[in-house]
């Protein structure tokens, strides 16, 4: 199974102080190193974490893929095709949304849609569809031509210690998905508690991880961090 970082969160860090640190693409090449089979980030219509010169580097430092996640904003769907990583992700994107909340809405034919599925093929990217573990929105992806979805796991992460229902679903609708002949692929909301039973889903090839693996990060890295300012100053006062 292959685990895709994504490293959104290592710009809202830097963000947080619009500085030069830390930096996603470094963040990229330690995940990659560290045995990450792809790095995944979001470039989002506000650019509150990923900015357009972050995807850029990404796309050029990568050595393992990208996958790049965009809702259809046309001019960030135009940018992405210029730039044309392995894969796109296609998300809904709600401004006043803490992080993608649910999957996109297939209900009837968009062709806003099509034609960004189309633009993304041509330029060469491999397209996913973020959709909810639905069997009609699965159906509605195959119908929509693309090789892959990604299931939206989170319903599954907030409800995973109280009931089996939402990794029922999930493993449904992975099943589903398989018997399609759609690529299956999942993520959000994962974590080092609750990640197994999805991996444990044989349908399922590819997970994007992001949140949960910086947080553990910065815990893991506070130790060397405050170590090393410590030592700089002790260095100067002697
Ligand atoms: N997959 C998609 C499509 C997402 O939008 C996100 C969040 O950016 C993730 C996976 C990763 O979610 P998390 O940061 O909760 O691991």
């Amino acid at each position: 199974m292959r685990l895709y970082v994504n490293i959104d969160h290592v710009a809202t860090i830097r963000q947080a102080r619009r500085t030069d640190e830390p930096d996603p693409a470094n963040a990229a090449r330690l995940a990659e190193a560290a045995g990450a089979d792809g790095i995944t980030a979001h470039l989002r219509e506000d650019r509150r974490h990923i900015q357009d010169a972050d995807l850029e580097a990404l796309a050029r430092v990568t050595r393992t893929v990208l996958n790049a996640e965009l809702a259809l904003a046309p001019d960030v769907v135009a940018f992405v095709c210029r730039l044309r990583p392995f894969q796109a992700t296609l998300v809904p994107e709600r401004r006043e949304e803490v992080t993608t909340e649910g999957g996109l809405d297939l209900s009837r034919k968009d062709p806003r849609l099509v034609e960004t599925i189309a633009h993304l093929t041509a330029a060469g990217s491999r397209v996913s569809l973020f959709i909810d573990p639905d069997p009609r929105a699965i159906d509605a992806s195959a119908d929509l031509g693309v090789p892959a979805v990604e299931l939206h796991t989170g319903r599954y992460a907030h409800g995973w210690r109280s009931s089996g229902a939402a990794l029922a679903q999930l493993a449904a609708a992975a099943k589903h998905a398989a018997g399609r002949g759609l690529a299956v692929h999942a993520g959000h909301g994962l974590t080092y508690l609750n990640v197994q039973p999805v991996a444990s889903i044989p349908e399922i090839e590819e997970l994007n991880i992001g949140h949960s693996i910086v947080s553990r990060a910065v815990m893991t890295g506070m130790t060397e961090a405050v170590a090393l300012m410590r030592s700089l100053i002790d260095e100067a006062r002697r």
